[in-house]
């Protein structure tokens, strides 16, 4: 007998983004979107189009490349947004738009400061107009929990009836809990006339922690057959529902939830990596699923048990998400081949001609420095590549720096600005401090730092690369930058050059969900 499926709804290039220093530039949003195809989510939210010259690119780039999943464009309820995510989508295999206004008393009277039967005419227009563009169209009555349900039931009715195939319903502050939200989305599906001609989603924020029981509540008390989702759970304030944890509660408990989902779960791993790799935000040890203690049984007793038998302490494979994907692949003596064979098995797009030199040079030296080299260390180098050769303003060259204990260190670094070669010096409280302070004496960003953390990118062995974030308060922004480097100084100086180029990156951005 075969099951509903349950559709997977990636939102990381999106709602993930949204979170202050997630930014990601084209060809980062590019990478993700390929690994999600290999995830084999069923829609990719790509981004916001209309946010900025940037976004529609990225939106575009994706709509193009990806052939097996659908890709999605956020909008606000108006025509310019609209049509400006029909024209990235054109030439996608299957794209959507999603277009949403918020329905809440709070957010229509203070944010929008419209009556709700403006809220309702605007709504009504913005799936018409969608509609001529696209065939699917999914609309979201944004703070949709805390909205009145009568109102919400006039207003999804009349969307319906104007040709939604997806109706959405955001937890936007994640205010829910499971028993209520999922009552919520039953009583909303019974009560309104045509609820059974469009497919019922749900998109919830972590606010309470409660994201990914209140998004399976809504499937299984409310009859959705969507959830919207993050890797790593990445987004805004404390993120969006966590797709591996919904994936692998619907998988591993197949008995209680009856519903298929498409996701090949060993690539959950490999899409975690990828996304705290770009964007600097880490995955805390202990997260489910993809953290890295996630399946290690320190306890002797658990040992033991799962030795003598698995699943005495466990109840999913680590293989079975991923985690034997961490495999020793390079080393010093690996060819050219190796190298683009290597990167085309995990997904990453070889560069061609005297970029392809440049990157094996690269990979050189580090299997000269560093005897194994895992799928993370080629992910690391290829990004850094790619940024050199994006021509981005700030480009790292080299520094030297002296530290002596019960001292103040120096660092001169060179790097190069624009078309400038910059040598600066300075001197820190220590080595890093030193190294940022040389940087910023000719950059002059002003900003502030907000955090420093330091990784190891494969094994917890010293010889590992170091993996450093850096986190910048600009004048008006938050921009992450990572940088990863055997050395953990050179692997700083990587990273705050990088952040210095997100800041000066995207300045004309307008956020979603004004
Ligand atoms: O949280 C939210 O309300 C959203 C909508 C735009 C779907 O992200
Ligand atoms: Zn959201």
């Amino acid at each position: 007998m075969s099951r509903e499926s349950l559709i997977i709804f990636d939102t990381t290039l999106r709602d993930g983004e949204q979170s202050p220093g997630a930014s990601m530039t084209r060809d980062e949003k590019l990478l993700i979107a390929r690994q999600l195809e290999r995830l084999r989510v069923d829609v990719i939210e790509a981004g916001f189009a209309a946010a900025s010259p940037g976004d529609f690119e990225a939106v575009r780039a994706i709509a193009q490349a990806i052939k097996d999943a659908t890709v999605c464009s956020l909008s606000r309820a108006n025509e310019a947004d609209i049509s400006r995510s029909a024209e990235a989508l054109r030439g996608a295999a299957r794209g959507r738009i999603h277009t949403f206004i918020a329905t809440s008393p709070l957010h229509m009277e203070k944010k929008l400061r419209m009556s709700p039967d403006e809220v309702y005419a605007q709504a009504r227009r913005a799936v018409r107009f969608a509609r001529q563009h696209c065939a699917d169209v999914e609309f979201s009555p944004e703070d949709g929990y805390r909205s009145e349900p009568d109102f919400l039931c006039r207003i999804i009715e009349a969307v319906i009836a104007e040709g939604a195939t997806t109706i959405n319903i955001p937890d936007t502050v994640g205010y829910a809990v499971p028993e209520l939200f999922g009552a919520f989305i039953r009583d909303l599906r019974e009560r309104i006339p045509n609820s059974d001609k469009a497919i019922w989603s749900v998109h919830c924020h972590n606010d309470l922690g409660l994201a990914v029981a209140n998004s399976l509540a809504g499937v299984t008390v409310g009859g959705a057959r969507q959830i919207e989702c993050t890797i790593n759970g990445l987004g805004e304030r404390a993120g969006n529902c966590s797709l591996e944890e919904v994936v692998m509660a619907v998988r591993t408990r197949r008995d209680h939830f009856k519903l298929d989902v498409h996701i090949d779960t060993t690539q959950i791993v490999p899409a975690s990596r990828m996304v705290s790799q770009t964007t600097g935000f880490a995955v805390q040890p202990n997260k489910a699923v993809v953290g890295a203690n996630a399946f290690a049984h320190a306890s002797g007793i658990h040992q033991d048990g799962v030795l003598k038998a698995r699943d005495t302490y466990e109840i999913m494979r680590a293989e079975d998400v991923g985690w034997s994907a961490n495999k020793i692949v390079l080393g010093k003596l690996s060819g050219r081949n190796a190298l683009r064979q290597r990167l085309t098995e995990i997904g990453l797009t070889a560069p061609e001609g005297t970029e392809f030199d440049a990157l094996f040079a690269r990979f050189k030296e580090l299997a000269d420095r560093k005897a194994e080299v895992f799928d993370e260390d080629l992910l690391a180098l290829l990004s850094d590549e790619s940024h050199a050769h994006a021509h981005e303003h700030y480009r790292f060259m080299s520094l030297a720096q002296q530290s002596h204990s019960g001292q103040r260190s120096q660092a001169t670094v060179r790097f190069v600005a624009g078309e400038a070669e910059l040598n600066p010096s300075a001197e820190g409280n220590g080595a890093v401090d030193a190294v940022l302070s040389a940087i910023e004496a000719e950059a002059r960003s002003g900003a502030q730092l907000l955090l420093y953390s330091v990784n190891a990118i494969s094994t917890g062995s010293t010889e590992s690369q170091g993996e450093v974030t850096i986190r910048l308060q600009g004048t008006d922004r938050i921009v992450n930058g990572v940088g990863a480097d055997p050395d953990i100084v050179v692997a700083s100086a990587k990273a705050y050059l990088a952040a210095l180029n997100k800041l000066r990156a995207g300045a004309d951005r307008i956020p979603a969900q004004v």
